[in-house]
């Protein structure tokens, strides 16, 4: 024993082809096991694909670059809880192609902002964050509320989200532009929207019923963030991650 250390010690080209042999058996120990299940997420209860509409909102988020003064994940910091809510859970964003975690926060953290304001709130933030919050650096985005939403190609984009692993069905798929309008129009019969995606905000159209604004769609989308999961009804078990 004693012998073969003293080789071993001696010898630097053994040495390293015994640490490589050494570091390979962990990392197949870890890794190995990673492909033979479907998926590394664990899923949890209230977590569904966006609404057409939310969908669509999404778009415009990534478009106008929200993410470069925002980022999208609650740390699991004490702080960061306290400020924004429980921290966020990797089945949150299992349906986001692509994620929105962001790096940078020039602003605050929108992970949990859904529910947090009004639509009304944040058709008003949006056009002029000073509006709200005099002291705000955010850019005002106002064109959103003049120009017309473009979502021909809905029921395409939940095809392609389903081709990439979102559960949308044929339903949904076939309905898109039906469950679209549908959040729009606060006299409209929601319940198959609402019946296919649980608790979707509907918002007040800005420009007036019939027309769909990308305004309308931020709006959707942003006060769906972070509402999926009840947390308060959720055993802490469910939650450890
Ligand atoms: C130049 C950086 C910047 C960009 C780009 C930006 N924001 Fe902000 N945002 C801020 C700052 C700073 C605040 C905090 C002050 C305020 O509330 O206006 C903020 C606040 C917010 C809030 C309120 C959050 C809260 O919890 O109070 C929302 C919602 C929001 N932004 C949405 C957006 C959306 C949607 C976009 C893209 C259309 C966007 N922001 C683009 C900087 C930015």
């Amino acid at each position: 024993m004693k012998l073969s250390h003293a080789l071993i010690e001696r010898n630097s080209l053994l040495l390293l082809v015994l640490i490589l042999i050494t570091v390979s058996i962990g990392g197949i120990v870890e890794i190995v096991p990673l492909f033979t299940i479907e998926t590394t997420i664990e899923r949890v209860e209230g977590v569904r694909p966006y609404s057409p509409l939310e969908l669509a909102g999404r778009d415009i988020y990534i478009r106008e670059g929200c993410y470069v003064c925002h980022s999208q994940q609650v740390r699991p910091l004490k702080d960061e809880a306290e400020r924004y809510g429980h921290y966020s859970l990797a089945a949150e964003s299992m349906y986001d192609h692509p994620f929105q975690w962001g790096s940078k926060r020039t602003g605050p953290d929108l992970a949990r902002v859904g529910g947090k304001y009004s639509n009304e709130w944040h058709v008003a933030h949006l056009i002029d964050p000073r509006d709200v919050v005099p002291e705000s650096i955010m850019p005002p985005y106002a064109f959103l509320a003049e120009r017309t939403l473009k979502a021909k190609d809905i029921a395409l984009h939940l095809e392609a989200n389903r081709r990439v692993g979102v559960p949308y069905t044929d339903e949904m798929i076939k309905a898109a532009k039906e469950d679209l309008q549908a959040q729009a129009d606060p006299n409209a019969d929601t319940s198959a929207l609402l019946a296919r995606y649980p608790g979707a905000t509907i918002v007040t159209p800005t420009r007036g019923p019939g027309t769909i604004t990308e305004m309308d769609a931020l709006v959707a989308y942003l006060q769906v963030l972070g509402t999926q999961v009840k947390f308060r009804d959720l055993p802490a078990a469910a939650l450890k991650q």
